[in-house]
């Protein structure tokens, strides 16, 4: 059962697939299916949550929700709101929820680059050959005012070591980008033990502010767009290569994704 699956699109399941292997699970954040309950003792626990649809996609419905030092904040869009009690969070919580299944996640406080969060998708393929291959690495900028770094949200897209180099030095760059190839990597490994018809993955990889990855999200349809914005080509050329290869085409007009400015690109 569910071996020719290409696509999966709960979030909740694709997290119990990585959580198979112990090497992934200790760089995802837990997540829970979102009740009042499971709210109150994340944010007890964790300080700062997100709350996403379980179906998602492209950064819709994620919300950012963090306990202060008096009552709780709501970061949506780029609109705040605060609550004085927990109850009256849950309460605007649910209107905008609705019947909808959602998931409540342990939020990464991430590495900012101008004051605005950043993070990473990574990209992995099997290769003509029949191998998994990282085919790159693009970091994604919230658009000002956002806690979500999706380029259909108005996000920027940058070379990884353009923001890592600053942060973390060539040394810890270099080896946190060879850390996130090797997530990928097991990533794609316990996800074929299931699903052996897949050839791709895009993974999600925020980066906290001890240098720590976490694997946010695995999409199974990842979209090629971010490496649409980078100076390098030769990156998107070879995903779109090795997707014709397995028979995917993929939408290359990508309009709401930013490009860097030029003087920040290496
Ligand atoms: N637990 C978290 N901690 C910190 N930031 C998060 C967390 N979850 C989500 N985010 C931010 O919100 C963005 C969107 O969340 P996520 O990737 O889970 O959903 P989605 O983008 O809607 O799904 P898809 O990638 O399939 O389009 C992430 O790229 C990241 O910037
Ligand atoms: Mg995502």
């Amino acid at each position: 059962m569910g071996s020719k699956l290409k696509y999966i699109s709960s979030k909740l399941l694709k997290t119990r697939i990585v959580l198979r292997d112990p090497r992934l699970a200790r760089h995802v954040p837990s997540t829970e299916p979102f009740t009042k309950e499971n709210l109150a003792a994340a944010l007890r626990r964790d300080g700062m949550v997100y709350v996403k649809p379980d179906h998602g996609s492209l950064g819709v419905g994620v919300m950012k929700v963090e306990r202060l030092e008096a009552g709780y904040r709501l970061h949506s869009g780029v609109k705040a709101s605060t609550f004085p009690t927990i109850r009256g969070l849950q309460q605007s919580l649910l209107k905008r929820i609705g019947t909808k299944p959602y998931l409540v996640q342990q939020g990464i406080r991430v590495l900012r680059y101008e004051g605005r969060p950043f993070d990473f998708r990574v990209m992995i393929q099997k290769n003509p050959a029949g191998r998994w291959e990282c085919t790159g690495i693009a970091a994604r900028v919230a658009h000002p005012g956002k806690a979500v770094t999706n380029g259909s949200q108005g996000g920027t897209i940058f070379t990884p070591s353009t923001l890592l180099l600053p942060a973390a030095g060539r040394h810890k760059t270099d080896r946190l980008l060879r850390h996130m190839k090797r997530l990928a990597a097991l990533t794609a490994a316990v996800f074929s033990r299931t699903y052996p018809a897949m050839h791709e993955l895009g993974l999600d990889i925020a980066v906290d502010r001890r240098l720590k990855p976490w694997v946010l999200e695995v999409n199974t349809r990842p979209d090629p767009c971010p490496f649409t914005k980078l100076e390098d080509r030769t990156l998107v050329k070879k995903i779109v290569a090795y997707g014709q290869a397995y028979g995917r085409r993929y939408c290359l007009n990508c309009t709401k994704a930013r490009k860097a400015p030029p003087k920040s690109r290496p």
